[in-house]
Parts: C-alpha cells; sequence; structure tokens
C-alpha cells in the first residue's frame, strides 16, 4: 500500500515535538507542510526564537549548520543535505589564502574586517569571528558593511563577489575581486573572493531588454546575487524577503519580470508577473528535497533513530556563533 506522504507529515508533526522549516527557494509541496518559512535571514532569527527541540530544515546545508551554530543544543535534521553550489566555493583554506594575498598587498591582518555572506561553511564563518568579522544576508547586507566600514578596515567580503560589488557600488565604495584583472586591496575599500551564485548568473542584460522591447514599461525586479551589470540594469534590488514585498506592493496592472529562483517567482505570480530568463532558474540543491524525504526524516524520530543529522564542532560552533551573533545584534 502506497504511504499518503502529506498525512503521514502531518501526524508526525503533531505527535513529535519538532519545527518543520523550509526556505522560499523549496518546492511548492514541501514549502507547504513547512511550520517556519522565510529567506536566510527570517529563518535564522524564527528558528532562535522557536522552543521545539528538533527542527527538519528543508534547504541547503550551511542554513541547517547556522540553526545548530544558533542553538547548539537543539537536534537538527535535513531531509536532504544538499549543499549550496556557491558555498563551496571556499572553504577554510580558501579562506586563509584570501587574508594572506590582503597582507601580502600591504594590509596588516589586524586591518582586515571579513564579512562572509552567509551562505558559506560554517569552519569559513568561524574563521571570521575569530576574525571579529560579521556574517550577512542579502537582506541585511547594507547594514553589516556599513557597520564594517565604522571600524576603520579593509572588508574582506565572501564568498559572493556579486554581492559585494552590488553593495559596494551602492554604497559609493570601492571594490575589487581577487583573481580578476588588477585588484590592489590598497586601492579599494570591499575586497572581494570570487565565489558566484550559478542560478542567478543566468540572468542576463539581454534578458532586460528583451522584457522591456515586449512590454514597454515593464518593472525589473532582481537578487543581488545577479551580476552588477544585471543590477545596475534593473529597477529593483532586493533580497527573496524584500522582492516578494516589491511585487506585492506594485499595482496589479503593473507588468514585473523578476530575476531569481524559479519556485519562488512562479509561487509569486500574478497575470502580469514574469520569470526573467528564456531558461527555468531552479536551484538544482533547493530543488531536491522531496515529500518522501521529508517524511522519512519526521519518521526517523519517531523510530529513534534520526537521520542525516547536522554535527558541528564545538570550536566552530563557538567563533560561528560569535559572527551570526553579532550579525543578529543588528535590527
Ligand atoms: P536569501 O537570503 O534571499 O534567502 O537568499 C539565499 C539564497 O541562497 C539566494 O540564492
Ligand atoms: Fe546557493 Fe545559488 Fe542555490 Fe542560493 S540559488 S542556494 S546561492 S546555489
Amino acid at each position: 500500500m502506497s504511504i499518503d506522504y502529506k498525512a503521514e507529515i502531518e501526524r508526525l508533526k503533531r505527535e513529535l515535538d519538532v519545527t518543520l522549516v523550509a526556505h522560499y527557494y523549496q518546492r511548492d509541496e514541501v514549502f507547504e507542510m513547512a511550520d517556519i518559512t522565510g529567506d536566510s535571514l527570517e529563518l535564522a532569527r524564527k528558528c532562535k526564537a522557536d522552543d521545539n527541540p528538533w527542527v527538519v530544515f528543508c534547504g541547503v546545508g550551511f542554513m541547517g549548520q547556522s540553526v545548530k551554530v544558533i542553538a547548539p543544543e537543539k537536534r537538527v535534521l535535513m531531509p536532504k543535505i544538499a549543499c549550496c553550489a556557491m558555498a563551496r566555493m571556499i572553504d577554510g583554506s580558501y579562506f586563509d589564502d584570501s587574508v594572506d594575498y590582503m597582507v601580502k598587498h600591504g594590509i596588516a591582518k589586524e586591518d582586515i574586517l571579513p564579512i562572509t555572506y552567509i551562505n558559506s561553511d560554517a569552519t569559513v564563518k568561524a574563521k571570521v569571528g575569530e576574525m571579529g568579522g560579521y556574517v550577512c544576508t542579502s537582506s541585511n547586507a547594507f547594514k553589516i558593511i556599513e557597520k564594517g566600514l565604522e571600524t576603520g578596515k579593509k572588508i574582506l567580503f565572501v564568498p559572493d563577489r556579486c554581492l559585494g560589488q552590488n553593495f559596494a557600488i551602492r554604497m559609493g565604495l570601492k571594490s575589487c575581486v581577487i583573481g580578476e584583472g588588477e585588484c590592489d586591496p590598497k586601492e579599494a575599500d570591499v575586497i572581494c573572493f570570487n565565489g558566484f551564485c550559478s542560478v542567478h548568473q543566468l540572468f542576463t542584460v539581454d534578458d532586460i531588454e528583451f522584457y522591456r522591447n515586449k512590454y514597454p514599461g515593464i518593472k525589473i525586479a532582481v537578487h543581488p546575487e545577479c551580476d552588477p551589470k544585471v543590477v545596475q540594469a534593473a529597477d529593483f534590488v532586493g533580497s527573496t524577503s524584500q522582492l516578494i514585498k516589491y511585487v506585492n506592493e506594485l499595482d496589479p496592472e503593473q507588468k514585473v519580470a523578476i530575476g531569481t529562483e524559479y519556485n519562488l517567482v512562479n509561487r509569486m505570480r500574478q497575470k502580469n508577473t514574469y520569470v526573467l530568463s528564456s531558461t527555468k532558474p531552479e536551484c538544482p540543491t533547493m530543488n531536491e528535497t522531496t515529500l518522501e524525504d521529508l517524511y522519512r526524516t519526521l519518521k526517523s524520530i519517531e523510530d529513534g533513530n534520526p537521520i542525516n543529522e547536522i554535527h558541528v564542532d564545538e570550536h566552530t560552533v563557538k567563533y560561528a556563533n560569535l559572527a551570526l551573533e553579532r550579525m543578529l545584534a543588528i535590527k
């Protein structure tokens, strides 16, 4: 007999002390089952405030890890331990190499303030925490960079070169990317690691021109992980939650093309809303989690044999937590 996954998931949620969490990029059928939904920043805040001892997190690895770092007493399971492609572009040794690069170019280590996008492994966050730095998300990067600048230090921004450059442009700062052309840390305020999101690189200025030619007056709204040229050409740039708010507040007759992950855009879709791409820009790893995975993970708690549990060692928790808490303290 086949299992009714939805009914079983509802039953297990009622019977277990578990909170089900899903990022906006999850498949609709998984997203609909969640108790807590949101973008990266909202999920971190809401999970910290939640009382249940068990968290089942539908998202990518760094998100589940961040909950474990913020609330180490919780048992965090992930139906799929899926990796964010951008987060995989940097590890502890690449981070050290970036610091060394700046030191070799005449910046003392004490004069570097590292900021890591939340899309990074806990070991990178720990290194950032140890150096007095911050985590940021796409919702609060402006405030965090502003805070970092108050120290008078050079900002090392990892791993997303696009986010780093986009916020530097918006704030009137000079930026450069290590490994891309001449990157002299002495001449720049924000020195970026050369990572990127392969999903958000799919949106191009040609896509924007296509939509503007087809529908004169259309608004273009994009995520700050898009290339700076795309962001410069757009009408609005914002994190996942900021994009949702922007689109919801538009006149229903206003056409808008949105440059971010497909599941989210599809959920927002009304008659005047378009995906800013001729492709289907799904995040492959976010898309991996299925209802069956979710059911099996919850069932493993009921059976007393939890699967896919997130573990982070004590040293990493201690220092990654410093960097995350510094971020959460900024309202
Ligand atoms: P948000 O911070 O907007 O949730 O973005 C996370 C992410 O992975 C975007 O690709
Ligand atoms: Fe990572 Fe990009 Fe997927 Fe976001 S959309 S989780 S940055 S690969």
